[in-house]
């Protein structure tokens, strides 16, 4: 039960890897699975931008794995270097490896092994100009990658995750958000917490629904902080959550299709939502 993780114990060494079957290789592979994860609370993100741009973030590096052929890249080095001076371990491993890791066949060239970052809810202090998704159950990590990196792009300050949600760590989840997993505060709570945060935050919930008796268009989303509340893929917001709104909004469709995406609904509010904040001059 309680057995080592050395990708997580060795500090600050390179080390050259070429077999399957070293112990750090098995211990990196074996976070595909979110009970390893969890566990060890780190998570693995893939190519040479996200890990700079995790590093630049502050994001706590444990283990730093590149392929052989691209050890004398300058930004390699560069983060090689980092790693060793933050007490993480440096893997130089065979493209054979890097694939296993990866489970890609063309992998990229450098993956970094870091701890997880979660924001307690109570530390969430929405001020006004400030905008946060809350998602109730999301269930596909493809979604919920898209919906960090468009809530990331939209300039929201938050990602909650209310119930048994998809993990925002996985390897799909993190393709997904294109780095944006570094960049946006991730929360994770309940239905009752949710609820008691709500009462004291200051915050206008708006949710979505498809029998939202409100166009999305006609809201003011300037008076307060707005959270914008999304119902799980399959059933919908629960009448618990629902009832609890501030508006129940509903995006106005034509054709066939029942629904939007639970994902594409998102960025659909969260444009609307901080319309008067973006522009394309100013990049906050
Ligand atoms: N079968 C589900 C239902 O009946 O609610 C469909 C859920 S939909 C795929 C996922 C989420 O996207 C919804 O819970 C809602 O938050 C949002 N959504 C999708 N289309 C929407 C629309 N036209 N207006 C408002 N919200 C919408
Ligand atoms: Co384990």
């Amino acid at each position: 039960m309680s057995h080592e993780h050395s990708a997580t114990r060795r500090v600050g060494q390179v080390k050259e890897v070429t077999s399957l079957s070293n112990p750090i290789v098995k211990d990196i592979k074996a976070l595909a699975d979110k009970k390893h994860r969890d566990e060890t609370k780190s998570f693995m993100a893939e190519g040479l931008k996200l890990v700079i741009d995790a590093l630049e973030l502050g994001f706590e590096i444990r283990t730093l794995v590149y392929a052989k052929n691209v050890k004398e890249k300058p930004q390699v080095v560069q983060c090689a270097t980092k790693t060793v001076a933050r007490g993480g371990l440096v893997l130089e491993v065979s493209e054979k490896v890097l694939s296993s890791i990866t489970r890609r066949d063309n992998p990229q060239m450098v993956v970094g092994i870091f701890t997880q970052r979660w924001t307690p809810l109570r530390d969430l202090k929405p001020k006004t100009g400030e905008t946060y998704v809350a998602l109730d159950r999301v269930r596909d990590p493809g979604n919920l990658g898209t919906i960090i990196r468009t809530a990331d792009a939209a300039g929201a300050s938050g990602v909650i995750l209310v119930g048994e949600a998809t993990d925002p760590f996985s390897m799909e989840t993190v393709r997904a958000t294109m780095g944006s997993v570094f960049a946006m505060p991730l929360v994770k709570t309940n239905v009752a917490d949710f609820l008691a945060w709500k009462k004291t935050a200051g915050v206008e919930v708006v949710a979505t629904h498809l029998a939202g008796a409100v166009d999305y268009r006609t809201i003011d989303y300037r008076k307060k902080p707005v959270v914008l509340l999304m119902g799980n893929e399959q059933s919908g917001l629960p009448d618990e959550l629902a009832r609890a709104a501030d508006a129940l909004a509903r995006i106005p469709q034509a054709g066939r299709a029942d629904s939007l995406n639970l994902a594409i609904a998102t960025g659909v509010m969260l444009f609307e939502a901080r319309r008067h904040l973006l522009t394309l001059e100013a990049r906050a």
